[in-house]
């Protein structure tokens, strides 16, 4: 039996025909073509096909895309933004922190909801947040270190961004930074 139901995905609305029994990563997959969500055990036990639901980590394997109407899913490919990496990715990228390539994309979403809610983890907190994702590649150290290289880059994002808006709300310092003094 097929149902029709319509999804939220990286900020598009999607009609799927599916059948009821898929379960949201084979949906993922198979009926909207993002292949970026990995199918591993099957089982909640590799944390491969994690994908972000209203924010938050959910395995995939074991959800059913019905009980995700109406809420925001994420996958990676909803993390860059066009051509511009996020963060995360881009740490991943330059410290090595894939290899094979299986796991990242889990390990992406449960870091960026790590960092959603904890801007600045200690590296206990990244390790909590990372434990349902296992990689048989790297050796986690590499990852470790990639979540908290882009926390670091996010957080001084945030400084600058704080102050050119503190800038911007003073004529004079606009005036300066601008050439118009
Ligand atoms: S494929 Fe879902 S937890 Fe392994
Ligand atoms: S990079 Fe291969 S499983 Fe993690």
């Amino acid at each position: 039996m097929k149902a029709q139901m319509t999804l939220t995905v990286n900020g598009e609305e999607r009609d799927v025909f599916a059948a009821v029994h898929k379960t949201l990563l084979e949906v993922l997959r198979e009926d909207l073509g993002l292949t970026g969500t990995k199918h591993g055990c099957e089982l909640g036990e590799c944390g491969a096909c994690t994908v972000l639901v209203d924010g938050e980590p959910v395995l995939s394997c074991l959800a059913l895309p019905v009980e995700c109407q109406g809420r925001e899913i994420t996958t990676v490919e909803g993390l860059a933004q066009g051509e511009r990496l996020h963060p995360l990715q881009q740490a991943f990228a330059e410290l090595g922190a894939a290899q094979c390539g299986y796991c990242t994309p889990g390990m992406l979403l449960s870091a960026r909801a790590l960092l959603e809610a904890t801007p600045m983890p200690t590296r206990d907190e990244v390790r909590q947040a990372l434990a349902g994702n296992l990689c048989r590649c790297t050796g986690y150290t590499k990852i470790l270190d990639a979540v908290e290289l882009a926390a670091l880059r996010l957080h001084r994002a945030g400084q600058i961004e704080r102050s050119q808006a503190r800038a911007g709300d003073s004529p004079g310092a606009r005036a300066m930074v601008t050439g118009r003094a």
